[in-house]
């Protein structure tokens, strides 16, 4: 009787409490969240409950894991809400227009949730008409329908990112505030122009959709950005040396088909060859970029023909990207079709009787060989040395450097492609940053680097030093590099329409291929990590080291041999002083790289540093057959070579460089695991 009478005045004390406290915000917002579990309204109150609290103005539930459905309405009369934040819970529902009009609520964060349905409000006049929010953040939502922006005019940071807009937002023009916006990875298809309102802005993200239009110019202004990445859509336009230095190369990787005047020299009117129709339009290129890797600020000039040497194997696995993946229309091929491999350029030019000979490219920047006889230039052939073949062959080859030849323009010069006399189909760079450097210097670096020979690297075939420009010449190769292989081409005729359009396409030389079958089968992943890891073992072994093997640096031969291009040539010219430690640091630095080149070969998955994470804390845990990619052929014993390989992946990229094991002993684990099978 007593427990009772004891029950009975506390439950009449939770009443009187209740109901005083349902006039306050506290009340409110236990309405706002009555369809929410896992919500506790003692979180928002101190220990004893007094209901002369002052109203709300921080709600601030974040990582509650609360699910279900928020009541707003109820929010609508809590006069003083300034912030919301319920980010990172289960929340789902509809997010209703008329609470962005709720004139005292300045930030909401929404973001990790399942909230859907349409963003924005239909302004009307009165109160409502607009609203005074300045931070905004739905990311990761399944927000769905077309955003009105037009009402938020004193918005300064919105991120809509990670959800399914499917469409450009409207009312840019209206956020004259906007200093931040992400919109990436938002299935955004569409032209670009309508953000170039924001005047205001410094953090522009709009990387992984499906946006179009031409960069710079419908973009806001872009020298008041401080951040810009625009990778993985469908732009076009020209990216300057000083955006492409002020952004880096990950804010442009596969942002569309740019022109990279990366040059910075100003264009010269010094030129006299082609003049350009009107409708004579030149394909813009897709152009995989390269870091600058200038480590060492030195000026000496055997620097800048390494710099420029790497550029030219940089600019040559652009070529190849560009050429087999290139993205063009199919009609656009069809009319045009100077990636066909079986078709030599025709010479349709006049060449001048003597020099000096000038060349223009479509970027503005010229090049010229000062050398008044066209035979006086040998080029020579590393691999043919008989063949006698001069500059005046290569301008033969190329229709005078004419515009239909060139495969990629850009930091370090032009890229031809040009087949020669025998049937020799090569890549022609243009050593735009090595002028300066004197006939004797560049020839001893030239035939040190054609010494280089590995059947895992791509070799220089051969050069030609014409006035103060310096032409290499590497083999053409027309299969592509390991990254587009890996993680873009579709494995088989059945997931072609994986590839996300029908009207893009790759383009293989004079045919098309569409899909790789042999990327399903285990012992073609093995043998290409074993031909890399040669590779880079033979460049340890010759002192040398690579600096920055990534997937897209390593290009695949006809019979998917691996060839490792952009290598590094900064330790073996002669005249550049040997560090031993710092050969010791890069090439640690290669096996790093290495393992996560492994690791990408093993899941299918791209190297990033939260996937090498990952993956690298299923083998710890012993269930690295989870890491396993879906797309091989699992089971068996080849299974069980592949959790082996991953533990070589596992070592290569320990965090202590002292602790990953040689290239050497990569190859030996890795034979191991399975007997290499040669190619050819
Ligand atoms: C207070 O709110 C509760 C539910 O939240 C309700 O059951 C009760 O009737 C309300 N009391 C008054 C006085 O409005
Ligand atoms: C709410 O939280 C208080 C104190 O944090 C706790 O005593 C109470 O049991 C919680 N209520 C529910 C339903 O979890
Ligand atoms: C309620 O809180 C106020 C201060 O916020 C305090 O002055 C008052 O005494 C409290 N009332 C009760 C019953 O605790
Ligand atoms: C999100 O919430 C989960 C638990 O629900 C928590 O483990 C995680 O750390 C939270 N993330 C952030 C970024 O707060
Ligand atoms: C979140 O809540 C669900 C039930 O709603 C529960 O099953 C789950 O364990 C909770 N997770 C965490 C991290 O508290
Ligand atoms: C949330 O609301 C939607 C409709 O508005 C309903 O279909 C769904 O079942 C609700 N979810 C919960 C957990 O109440
Ligand atoms: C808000 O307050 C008004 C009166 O102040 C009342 O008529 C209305 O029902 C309230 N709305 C909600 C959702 O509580
Ligand atoms: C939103 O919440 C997340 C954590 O859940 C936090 O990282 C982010 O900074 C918040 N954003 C804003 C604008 O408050
Ligand atoms: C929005 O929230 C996400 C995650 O909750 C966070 O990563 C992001 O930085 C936030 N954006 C802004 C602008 O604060
Ligand atoms: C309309 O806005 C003013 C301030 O701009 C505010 O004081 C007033 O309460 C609002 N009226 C309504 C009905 O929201
Ligand atoms: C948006 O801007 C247009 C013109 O700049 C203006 O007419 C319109 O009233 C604005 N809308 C809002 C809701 O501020
Ligand atoms: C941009 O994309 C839209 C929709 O996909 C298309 O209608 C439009 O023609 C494209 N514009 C250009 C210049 O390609």
């Amino acid at each position: 009787m007593e427990v009772f009478g004891r029950l009975l005045l506390l439950f009449s004390l939770v009443v009187a409490v209740q109901s005083t406290c349902n006039s306050t915000d506290y009340g409110l917002v236990s309405k706002v969240f009555k369809s929410v579990s896992g919500f506790n309204i003692s979180w928002l109150k101190s220990q004893d409950v007094n209901c002369s609290y002052p109203p709300i103005k921080v709600l601030k539930l974040s990582s509650r894991n609360l699910t279900g459905n928020v009541s707003w309405k109820f929010l609508r009369n809590m006069s003083q809400l300034h912030t919301i934040d319920l980010s990172n819970n289960s929340l789902q529902g509809s997010v209703p227009g008329w609470l962005w009009s709720v004139h005292t609520l300045v930030e909401v964060n929404l973001s990790k949730n399942k909230f859907g349905g349409t963003i924005g409000f239909e302004p009307t006049s009165g109160n409502g008409s607009s609203s005074s929010m300045r931070v905004l953040n739905l990311s990761a939502n399944r927000f769905t329908n077309s955003v009105k922006l037009s009402g938020f005019s004193k918005l300064q940071f919105l991120d809509l990112s990670h959800n399914d807009l499917g469409t450009v937002p409207s009312g840019f023009t209206n956020l004259t505030k906007l200093e931040h916006l992400d919109v990436s990875s938002c299935k955004i298809s569409g032209s670009i122009k309508p953000i170039s309102a924001l005047h205001s802005l410094k953090y522009l993200d709009v990387s992984n959709n499906s946006l179009n239009g031409t960069f710079p110019s419908d973009f806001p202004p872009v020298n008041s950005l401080k951040f810009l990445n625009i990778s993985l859509n469908h732009f076009t336009g020209s990216v300057g040396f000083d955006k492409f230095h002020r952004f880096g190369k990950s804010a442009f990787i596969h942002g569309g088909n740019f022109v990279f005047n990366t040059s910075k020299r100003t264009p010269s009117n010094h030129s006299r060859t082609h003049s350009l129709t009107p409708n004579h339009k030149v394909f813009r290129k897709h152009l995989p970029l390269k870091t600058h890797r200038k480590k060492h600020k030195a000026n000496s000039k055997t620097k800048a023909l390494v710099i420029g040497l790497s550029c030219g194997s940089g600019f040559l696995l652009a070529s190849l990207v560009f050429c087999f993946f290139c993205t063009y229309r199919r009609k656009k091929l069809a009319r045009r079709n100077k990636w066909a491999i079986s078709t030599p350029v025709q010479p349709n030019f006049k060449m001048e009787k003597s020099g000096p000979f000038s060349f223009e490219t479509e970027s503005g920047s010229s090049w010229v060989a000062d050398i008044k006889e066209p035979t006086s230039a040998p080029v020579i052939m590393s691999s043919k040395p008989l063949m006698n073949l001069t500059f005046k062959d290569l301008i033969a080859a190329t229709s005078h450097f004419g515009k239909e030849s060139v495969l990629a323009e850009g930091r370090c010069g032009p890229l031809y492609r040009a087949i020669l006399p025998g049937d020799l189909h090569v890549a022609i760079k243009v050593l735009e940053h090595a002028r300066d450097i004197d006939r004797d210097n560049a020839m001893a670096m030239l035939e040190d680097l054609s010494r280089l020979k590995h059947p895992n690297l791509l070799p220089l075939s051969g050069y030609c030093i014409a006035g103060k420009e310096k032409l290499v010449l590497y083999e053409f190769m027309a299969n592509g590099d390991l990254h587009r292989w890996l993680h873009e081409l579709p494995t088989g005729p059945s997931n072609v329409e994986d590839w996300s359009t029908d009207t893009w396409e790759y383009h293989h030389g004079a045919g098309s291929q569409t899909s790789s079958p042999e990327k399903t089968n285990w012992l073609t992943r093995h043998r290409i990590a074993v031909g890399v890891a040669r590779g880079l073992a033979y460049l340890h072994h010759v002192g040398s080291s690579h600096g920055h093997l990534v997937a897209s640096n390593v290009l695949l031969s006809d019979n998917l041999e691996p060839r490792i291009s952009d290598f590094g040539i900064r330790n073996i010219g002669s005249k550049m002083e040997r560090d031993d430690k710092k050969d010791e640091k890069n090439a640690e630095m290669d096996v790093y790289s290495f393992g996560v080149v492994l690791l990408e070969l093993l899941t299918g998955k791209q190297g990033t540093e939260e996937n090498v994470t990952w993956v690298r804390r299923l083998v710890k845990e012993g269930v690295g057959v989870d890491a396993l990619d879906s797309r091989l052929r699992l089971g068996g014993e080849s299974e069980t070579e592949m959790v082996e390989s991953l533990r070589v992946g596992y070592l290569c990229t320990a965090e202590l460089p002292g602790k990953r094991p040689t290239m050497q002993q990569v190859i030996g684990l890795l034979k191991d695991i399975h007997p290499a099978v040669d190619f050819n």
